[in-house]
């Protein structure tokens, strides 16, 4: 019994030693893991981490665009041509002729092709939860380019593009000024049930809101195209005539297809008729060196950069915001001379 007593300690004694002899090389283990990162023996922990990692040149990326309406969307597809090709991303590229089921085919074919990432520039908000789902689903991420759309968070990784609500305001706040507070307007809304044209009427009616002597007498799609914005303004020109003080249109083209209606009706387009739009392409900057056109409002399509920047990091599981808006500025007659030279679009 008493010698039973005195194995007990030298017992618990033995197991404490056992014990601590295994835990020694755990702690080896992590120093050895650190000193992985050092180039001796880093070879095999390294090429484990960069089989993982992609680069520009093996980055696949699927980009369904929405078409060609405007000189902004043919910046917008020039800028992501040019920067795939400096960083030698492969690029497939959709263009969707202003249909959203072709984009969806572009997308469906994309997973099928399994891309690395997905770029898309919604044409209408709506309707993209089940095609952004598949893609979740086959673990391609999805970046929202130019346009939102109204689908949870969880199905994009982020949205990069411009503030079309504070465009709206901008354009309000200058219709404002040029006005004297006091005006009939009518608007050339983009396409129906886009993002840019939802925005840019919110923006531009809280804008006037507090400003009773303004309003809005006539709004009517013109589809961001030059054709369409003739049309309608000639339309709203035979029923409205000359009682029309100015025009908000939602995009340079469509206020450049007005102003040829203006001028065929025999008013003078930036003087009898005041006209503010979106964009700021350069076809915008001439008509105002022209008094043609008394205010611009930047939206940035040189979207390029960002767009592959953003694309690697979301490609390598780099955490990035779920929005990153691009820098916007407005331009008025006074200074088109000056700038047109320096305008890229
Ligand atoms: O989504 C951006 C808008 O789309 C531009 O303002 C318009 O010109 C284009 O077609």
């Amino acid at each position: 019994m008493r010698m039973q007593k005195l194995l007990l300690p030298l017992l618990l004694l033995i197991l404490i030693t056992a014990l601590a002899a295994c835990a020694a090389p755990a702690a080896d283990t992590s120093q050895s893991a650190s000193d992985a990162a050092q180039p001796a023996d880093s070879s095999a922990a390294s090429s484990a981490g960069e089989a993982t990692m992609k680069s520009y040149e093996d980055m696949v990326v699927g980009y369904a665009q929405i078409g060609a309406e405007s000189e902004w969307r043919t910046a917008n597809t020039a800028s992501i041509k040019e920067e795939a090709g400096n960083l030698g991303v492969e690029l497939k590229f959709s263009d969707a002729q202003q249909k959203q089921e072709n984009q969806i085919k572009a997308i469906r074919s994309f997973i099928a092709q399994q891309v690395d990432v997905i770029g898309v520039s919604p044409v209408v908000e709506t309707g993209w939860e089940t095609v952004f789902q598949e893609a979740k689903d086959a673990g391609i991420p999805l970046i929202l380019v130019d346009r939102r759309a109204d689908v949870p968070e969880d199905l994009y990784a982020t949205y990069l593009g411009s503030d079309f609500v504070e465009e709206g305001r901008k354009a309000g706040n200058a219709m404002i000024e040029i006005l004297g507070g006091e005006g009939k307007i009518v608007e050339l809304v983009g396409t129906v049930g886009s993002a840019p044209a939802n925005d840019r009427a919110t923006g531009f009616r809280e804008a006037i809101a507090d400003t009773p002597g303004m309003e809005i007498i006539a709004s009517q799609s013109g589809d961001f195209t030059r054709a369409k914005g003739k049309e309608v303004m000639e339309a709203f020109l035979k029923t409205y005539g000359d009682e029309i003080n100015a025009l908000y249109a939602h995009n340079d083209d469509m206020a450049i297809g007005a102003i040829q209606a203006i001028e065929e009706y025999g008013l003078k387009p930036g003087e009898d008729i005041k006209i503010v739009s979106v964009d700021a392409v350069r076809g915008a900057f001439e008509a105002m060196i022209e008094g043609k056109l008394n205010c611009t409002v930047e939206c940035n399509p040189l979207l390029g950069p960002q767009f592959f920047d953003l694309a690697l990091k979301v490609v390598n599981g780099e955490e990035v915001p779920k929005w990153v808006p691009s820098e916007e500025s407005i331009f008025f007659p006074d200074e088109a001379e000056a700038l047109l030279p320096t305008r890229k679009y």
